[in-house]
C-alpha cells in the first residue's frame, strides 16, 4: 500500500496559541471562542503572517474531535491534485501500485484546514462542494463512493469574492464557505500587541535576552509587510546571531534597520522636495514653532537647524545629509565650518 497524506498535510503540530491582548486581537479570540463550541464552516481571511493556520488550529483545538488535517491548497499541483485529495485505488493510473487514502478521508471526523483555497483548481472545487454537501467522495479510478464528515475552516489571503467575479471561484462554493468569516487584522493595524508578541518570542526562542527601549521603540514603528511571521523571524534572528543579553537597535536585522532608515529618509525627502528651495523646506520643518521662537526666525537660523536635523536623521552621514538638504557636500562643509556646527 502506498504512502497516506504526506507532506501536504499536517494530522498534529505543536499547539500555537494566538498571543496579543489589543482591542482587535481580544475581538478575534472572542470570536474563535465562539466558533469552537460549533462544527460550522469558517473562511479565515488576512495578509501572509497574520495567524491564518494558528487560528485555525485554535479553533480545532476547543473541541478537538477527530485528526486536524492542513490541506495545502497551493501546494497541490499537476496530476497528482486528484490523488492526494481524494485517494486512488490500485491501477488507477500508471505508477499506482497501490491504494492510497486521501487528505479528505483522512480528514473524516475532525477538522479539514483548506490553507491558501483561492488556489484550488475549479474542477476540484466542483468535488469539494460535493463532498461538503452529500458527504461522499470517490477515489481516483473507484466505482464506489466513500463517505467523508468533517468541519472545513478554509483561508486565503486574496479577495474570494473578486474571484468570484472573475469566474475563478464558484460562487457556490463560496457561500458554503464563507458561513463565518474570521478576519485577522494585519500587525501594523493592532501595532499595541507588539511587545506582548516579543515577550512570546524571546520566551520561545531567547535565552534571557531582552530589548533595549530603542529597539522596542523601532518594531513599534515598523510596518510589519510579512506581519507576526517577519516579526517572529526578526526576533529568532536577533537571538541567533547576538550573545545578548541586551538587543539594541544596531542588533536588528539589517533589512529592517535599512527600512527604517529608507522610511525617515524619505519622509523627510516629501517635507524637502514639495515647494522652494529644498533647505528652505527642510529648515520649515526643523523650525516647527516652539513656545520661545519669535514670530519670524532669521534664514540663518533656520538654515542652522535644518542642517542639523539632517544630520541627526542620517547619523552624521553628511552625504546624505546634503542630498538631502538638496545642496552639494561642499557646500555643506563650508556651512558647517561658517555655522560652527560641530556634528
Ligand atoms: N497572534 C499570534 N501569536 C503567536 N504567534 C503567531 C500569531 N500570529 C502568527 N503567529 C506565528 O506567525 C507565523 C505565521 O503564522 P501562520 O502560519 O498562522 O500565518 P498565515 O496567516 O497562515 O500565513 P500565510 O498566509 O503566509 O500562510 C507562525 O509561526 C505562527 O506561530
Ligand atoms: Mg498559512
Amino acid at each position: 500500500m502506498e504512502k497516506g497524506p504526506d507532506m501536504l498535510s499536517q494530522t498534529q503540530g505543536a499547539p500555537r496559541m494566538l498571543v496579543g491582548d489589543s482591542i482587535r486581537s481580544r475581538q478575534v479570540k472572542r470570536l474563535i471562542d465562539k466558533l469552537g463550541a460549533s462544527r460550522w464552516p469558517v473562511l479565515v481571511l488576512g495578509e501572509t503572517g497574520t495567524g491564518k493556520e494558528v487560528a485555525a488550529r485554535t479553533i480545532h483545538q476547543m473541541n478537538p474531535e477527530g485528526p486536524f488535517v492542513t490541506i495545502d491548497c497551493s501546494a497541490l499541483v499537476g496530476t497528482i491534485m486528484e490523488s492526494e485529495l481524494f485517494g486512488h485505488v490500485k491501477g488507477a493510473f500508471t505508477g499506482a501500485v497501490g491504494q492510497k487514502t486521501g487528505l479528505i478521508e483522512a480528514a473524516n471526523g475532525g477538522t479539514a484546514f483548506f490553507d491558501e483555497i483561492g488556489e484550488l483548481p475549479l474542477d476540484l472545487q466542483a468535488k469539494l462542494l460535493r463532498v461538503l454537501q452529500e458527504k461522499e467522495f470517490r477515489p481516483v479510478g473507484s466505482l464506489f463512493p466513500r463517505r467523508s464528515d468533517f468541519r472545513i475552516i478554509a483561508a486565503t489571503n486574496r479577495d474570494l469574492s473578486r474571484e468570484v467575479e472573475r469566474g475563478t471561484f464558484r460562487r457556490d462554493l463560496y457561500y458554503r464557505l464563507n458561513v463565518v468569516n474570521l478576519k485577522l487584522p494585519p500587525l501594523r493595524d493592532r501595532k499595541e500587541d507588539i511587545p506582548m508578541l516579543v515577550d512570546h518570542f524571546l520566551e520561545v526562542y531567547g535565552s534571557g535576552h531582552r530589548l533595549a527601549q530603542e529597539t522596542m521603540d523601532a518594531l513599534v514603528s515598523y510596518d510589519w509587510p510579512g506581519n507576526v511571521r517577519e516579526l517572529e523571524n526578526c526576533i529568532q534572528n536577533m537571538v541567533a546571531v547576538h550573545t545578548g543579553p541586551l538587543l539594541t537597535r544596531t542588533d536588528l536585522p539589517s533589512s529592517i534597520q535599512n527600512h527604517l532608515f529608507a522610511r525617515k529618509a524619505q519622509a523627510l525627502s516629501v517635507a524637502v522636495g514639495s515647494v522652494g528651495t529644498p533647505a528652505m523646506h527642510l529648515a520649515k520643518v526643523e523650525a516647527a514653532p516652539s513656545p520661545q521662537d519669535p514670530p519670524v526666525l532669521p534664514l540663518v537660523e533656520l538654515e542652522k537647524r535644518a542642517i542639523r536635523q539632517a544630520l541627526e536623521y542620517t547619523r552624521g552621514d553628511r552625504g546624505i545629509a546634503a542630498s538631502l538638504l538638496g545642496i552639494g557636500r561642499t557646500t555643506l562643509y563650508r556651512k558647517l565650518k561658517e555655522y560652527e556646527l560641530a556634528c
